[in-house]
């Protein structure tokens, strides 16, 4: 597949240490997005976003932050320091479903207030010292609103669009609207990225050969569970056994260089949830790692797992 592949931001999982072992593990991913900062009316990075956002974190690959609000001047202010941090882009988080987000008008809140959007724009695009992109959804409530948010961004000379097509309402769940996301496509200037459901290289090529126009995909949960996804697609080495376990055991020394152990596990658990998956017959090791309570239950489940599974024939993730 002739496509870049960017990683997806998961708060809680695609973290700096998530970010550098899977660099140094596997090739093919063109940008990793940082999960969000969301500006706080102080204007300063808390200690646990420095460890996401500062540059020494994010050596070795090409890395873009995201940022969470609906004030013009909170997003700008992200933007100079990223600026002053040597990026070379800047995204903005239009899609969060959370209700403690939206509820403040941010993520996917900004789809509910269409002028709001558009004055943000107007600000951000005129003053933004890097070149700004935007990852949205399709709508609130109702795929419906799409058409008009598409006219509001279409107006502008982002750097990217990033199009995750559910709406707000439909969080995770259902489908990812491809009607919805074609017409788009086919009537926007912009560069078009597209995100959601991609979980396998069968799904990805798919995508690329019905959608000639999409520039770029974005990959989370498919790229998580199969950390070699995106390397494959690109002309790499497929996912082995060998490789997965190298890059499991490196993550979660990653972890522990810098977390007690309970934290670890939570981790090591969450990125699990997705890459066994990956394996062949996974139901019976999936039900024993959501069981696992700490982490010698963990440890348990996942040698088991090593040792008697092997990779499946579409290494992926299955909700
Ligand atoms: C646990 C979790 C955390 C996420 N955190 C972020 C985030 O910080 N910023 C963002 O733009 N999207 C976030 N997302 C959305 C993903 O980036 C992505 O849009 C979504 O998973 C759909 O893509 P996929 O089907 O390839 O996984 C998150 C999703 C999940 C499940």
């Amino acid at each position: 597949m002739h496509l870049p592949v960017y990683f997806a931001p998961l708060e809680g999982v695609t973290d700096a240490a998530f970010r550098r072992v899977h660099s140094e593990h596997f090739t093919g991913v063109h940008k990793y997005f940082i999960p969000f900062v969301s500006p706080t009316q102080d204007l300063v990075f808390t200690p646990r976003e420095k460890r996401n956002i500062l540059p020494e974190y994010n050596q070795g690959y090409t890395a873009v932050p995201q940022v969470l609000t609906r004030k013009a001047d909170h997003f700008l202010w992200a933007a100079n320091h990223f600026a002053d941090m040597g990026y070379g882009e800047v995204n903005l988080n239009a899609g969060c479903p959370s209700g403690t987000v939206t509820a403040k008008g941010k993520g996917s809140g900004m789809l509910t207030d269409i002028p709001g959007l558009e004055r943000f724009l107007d600000e951000v695009m005129a003053k933004s010292p890097l070149p700004v992109s935007v990852k949205t959804r399709i709508g609130f409530t109702s795929p419906a609103e799409f058409e008009r948010i598409m006219e509001v961004y279409n107006q502008y000379p982002l750097h990217e669009l990033i199009i995750h097509p559910r709406t707000r309402s439909q969080q995770y769940e259902g489908r990812a609207n491809k009607f919805i996301y074609r017409d788009a496509l086919a009537a926007s200037p912009l560069r078009i990225v597209y995100n959601g459901d991609l979980f396998t290289a069968e799904d990805c090529r798919r995508h690329a050969e019905e959608n000639e126009k999409t520039a770029a995909l974005m990959l989370g949960r498919g790229l998580i569970g199969n950390p070699a996804l995106a390397q494959e697609l690109s002309g790499g080495e497929r996912l082995t056994k060998e490789a997965f376990i190298s890059f499991h055991d490196a993550l979660m020394q990653a972890h522990a260089d810098f977390h007690p152990r309970n934290v670890v596990f939570g981790r090591m658990k969450e990125f699990m949830k997705y890459a066994v998956c990956s394996f062949e017959d996974f139901d019976k090791p999936r039900k024993k790692l959501r069981k696992a309570a700490n982490m010698d239950m963990y440890l348990d489940a996942v040698h088991r797992l090593f040792d008697e599974h092997d990779i499946s024939e579409t290494p992926g993730y299955e909700p």
